[in-house]
């Protein structure tokens, strides 16, 4: 019997938290993984084997990603899955975003993010195989008071993804989007910014309340390797699904506004959050 061929998984924003449970749990499963992050030589934890490349990605810089396939390529010859995980997020009210914060805000998790699937576009296609999975949110799905600026980038990533499932899916490559709850990774203190809005004290209020509210639900978020289980699952399912849900609130909170509404859905978070 032919042994079965290695896979290859290349993952962005492998640094840190879900990127990083889902280089060690694909490497753990004997798959090839190619951890691109923006600083590899700051990297103690993945440890490089034969299996296991750190590979430089900074998705703003415009080479980045083709420069990234290439070396992942070089390592192992072939990519079977790409994860668009590397994310940033923007806190507090749109007003007080800063033009260089906005911009960051969807270079990173829609413009880095397309400009990774153009580049490995080519080589699925050439194969006529492939799967693209995007880590989005449940907040690509619902917004979350004070957080309109990361919502609409993970909203924006929900939409393009469902265009590719058409237009990839047609050359037999799958997509996929994985939509975590509330997770336990250092993402509040790394990668996101508190918008400054002491110049308008309107919205102190509102953002106390937030903040508490905030507090209150990612009391009980789940760990990083919970979103990466579901990554693996949705990389190793042949069918055509597109979603995937990670974490018992996204399960929850999902189903909810599809039997609420997104209207009804809307007052009952205002009443959750006290705003
Ligand atoms: N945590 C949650 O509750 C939650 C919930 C739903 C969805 N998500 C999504 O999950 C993904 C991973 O987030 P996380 O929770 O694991 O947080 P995290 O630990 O802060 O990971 C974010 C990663 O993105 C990387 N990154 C940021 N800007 C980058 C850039 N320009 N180029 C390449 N990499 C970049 C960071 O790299 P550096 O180490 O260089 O900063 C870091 O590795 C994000 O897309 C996030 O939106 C998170």
């Amino acid at each position: 019997m032919a042994e079965a061929r290695t896979q290859t998984i290349v993952v962005t924003g492998a640094s840190s938290g879900i990127g990083k449970a889902t280089a060690r749990l694909f490497a753990s499963k004997g798959w090839n993984v190619a951890a691109t992050m923006r600083n590899p030589a700051a990297e103690s934890d993945l440890v490089e084997s034969a299996a296991l490349k750190r590979i430089a990605l900074d998705v703003q810089e415009p080479d980045g990603p083709r420069a990234a396939v290439a070396a992942a390529l070089e390592a192992f010859g072939r990519i079977d899955v790409w994860l668009n995980n590397a994310g940033y997020g923007a806190f507090g009210p749109v007003e007080a975003g800063t033009r260089r914060q906005i911009e960051r805000q969807f270079d990173v998790n829609v413009f880095g993010l397309i400009a990774c699937v153009q580049a490995v576009a080519p080589h699925f296609r050439a194969n006529r195989a492939g799967t693209l999975i995007n880590v989005t949110s449940v907040g690509g799905l619902m917004t979350v008071p004070s957080y309109a600026l990361y919502n609409a980038s993970k909203f924006a990533v929900e939409g393009l993804s469902e265009g590719l499932w058409y237009e990839l899916g047609a050359l037999g490559i799958r997509v996929k989007v994985i939509e975590p709850g509330a997770i336990a990774t250092n993402f509040g203190g790394r990668s996101l910014d508190a918008l400054d809005y002491s110049a308008m004290p309107d919205y102190a209020p509102f953002m106390e309340k937030v903040k508490a509210a905030r507090k209150r639900i990612t009391e009980n978020s789940s760990p990083p390797e919970l979103v990466a289980e579901t990554i693996y699952r949705a990389a190793t399912d042949p069918s055509d699904r597109m979603r995937y849900l990670a974490g018992p609130d996204a399960r929850r909170f999902v189903p909810l506004r599809r039997l609420l509404g997104a209207q009804a859905q809307m007052r009952l978070m205002r009443r959750v959050f006290r705003i």
